[in-house]
């Protein structure tokens, strides 16, 4: 099968597991949210919504069209943006809210279509941490005008790297299939070679004990440009590179594919290892966050909020377990020039708080019982944040 057949057989079918009207393959997610942006007509002056505790890598694409990021603080139990704080951010140039399902707990859906719909502003989410999570019985991804997700290598499930977005309007859906053929550059072939190599790699010797380790070595390599990082050097600030917009190969499409037919499976196991970890934790007697029951959720990673952060961090590895530091500034990683992007400290205080006291523990398909054990048993011995009342 040839690169367009094997990518438009996985848009299909990532389209109707959704149950959207449309779905396009990128290179990366940050290239499926540019695409949504630029087809939306996003541009110059602009102002775009979105919680001041994400990835800098969602907030690139609305800088790269010269629109302005409009952070709003983050509600603490989920994690997602607080709807009560929205729309005294809202002005006569907001074009759009971004809706961030983090950790893979569903945002206030209900609350934020509302306000969209009062305000006549559309809504985009972005799944690139929660697929098959769902909010009152509800798809994310399928309640606003557009979604995106990410394949990268920590996401729900990955290829590599990888994005796609989808759509529930068929006029959106023509104007990114316009960019598509006009626009859009494929990967280069040492690119998708490099990619290749990795992906064997990772599936030899990536487990929960071997991760940090490893991540190590893999960013030592990516600034070396031995290999194909999730983000190079030059995306840590506002510019965008030539070939940003960049399409889906066939060997991530072809693994997607193959990724998205174990989805039950993938979904089961998060839920299950979502379980472990309350039920040893509550054992512990560490504080239950009290999450609306109207969300059923597919964590890709299981936050917890601990005494010293920076310990965590630095000791994990030792004891072999595996700890994630998402997010460790309100626009992840902590390299970001924050005050570039406009953002400020005390601008969104329950996300600094939040970037000082999470980390998260492991959910994907290589985790078991023993190694939640394991990361548990570590977390407890640095102890619970002191205060977790606001949960
Ligand atoms: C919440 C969120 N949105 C968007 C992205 C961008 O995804 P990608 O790395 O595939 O561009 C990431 C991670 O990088 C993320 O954590």
């Amino acid at each position: 099968m040839n690169t367009s057949d094997m990518l438009e057989q996985y848009q299909r079918a990532f389209a109707e597991t959704l149950g959207v009207h449309s779905a396009f393959g990128f290179w990366k997610g940050r290239v499926a949210l540019y695409a949504i942006l630029k087809a939306m007509g996003i541009g110059e002056g602009d102002e775009v919504v979105l919680p001041g505790y994400t990835c800098v890598m969602a907030v690139n694409p609305i800088v790269y069209l010269r629109a302005k990021p409009v952070f709003v603080d983050i509600e603490p139990v989920t994690y997602n943006i607080d709807p009560n704080l929205i729309e005294e951010k809202i002005t006569p140039k907001t074009k759009l809210i971004i809706a961030q399902h983090t950790y893979g707990y569903p945002a206030d859906m209900d609350a934020i279509m509302d306000i969209g719909r009062r305000k006549g502003l559309p809504v985009v989410e972005d799944c690139c941490l929660a697929i098959g999570s769902k909010y009152n019985g509800q798809l994310a991804g399928t309640f606003g005008v557009a979604a995106y997700f990410s394949f990268q290598w920590n996401k729900p499930y990955t290829s590599g790297l990888g994005g796609m977005a989808t759509v529930t309007d068929a006029d959106l859906a023509r104007r990114i299939e316009e960019l598509y053929q006009n626009d859009v550059v494929r990967p280069s072939t040492r690119e998708v070679g490099m990619l290749r190599a990795q992906l064997a790699v990772y599936q030899a010797v990536i487990y929960p004990r071997t991760t940090a380790m490893a991540q190590t070595l893999f960013r030592l390599l990516t600034k070396a440009g031995l290999v194909v990082g999730s983000s190079a050097t030059c995306e840590f600030s506002p510019t965008m590179e030539p070939d940003f917009f960049k399409g889906m190969s066939a060997v991530q499409a072809r693994r997607g594919l193959r990724q998205l037919g174990k989805l039950d499976r993938t979904i089961a196991h998060r839920k299950q290892m979502t379980r472990v970890y309350a039920e040893l934790l509550a054992e512990r007697g560490w504080p239950t966050p009290k999450v609306p029951a109207k969300l059923d959720s597919v964590l890709v990673r299981y936050p917890v909020r601990v005494a010293d952060k920076k310990k965590a961090l630095a000791t994990a590895s030792r004891h072999f377990v595996e700890i994630g530091s998402w997010f460790e500034c309100p626009l992840h990683p902590i390299e970001t020039p924050l005050e570039a992007y406009g953002y400020y400290e005390g601008m969104c205080p329950q996300s600094d708080r939040a970037c000082a006291e999470v980390v998260n523990l492991a959910c994907h398909p290589r985790t078991s019982a023993a190694s939640a054990r394991k990361s548990v048993e570590f977390i407890a011995s640095i102890g619970p944040a002191e205060d977790q009342s606001c949960i």
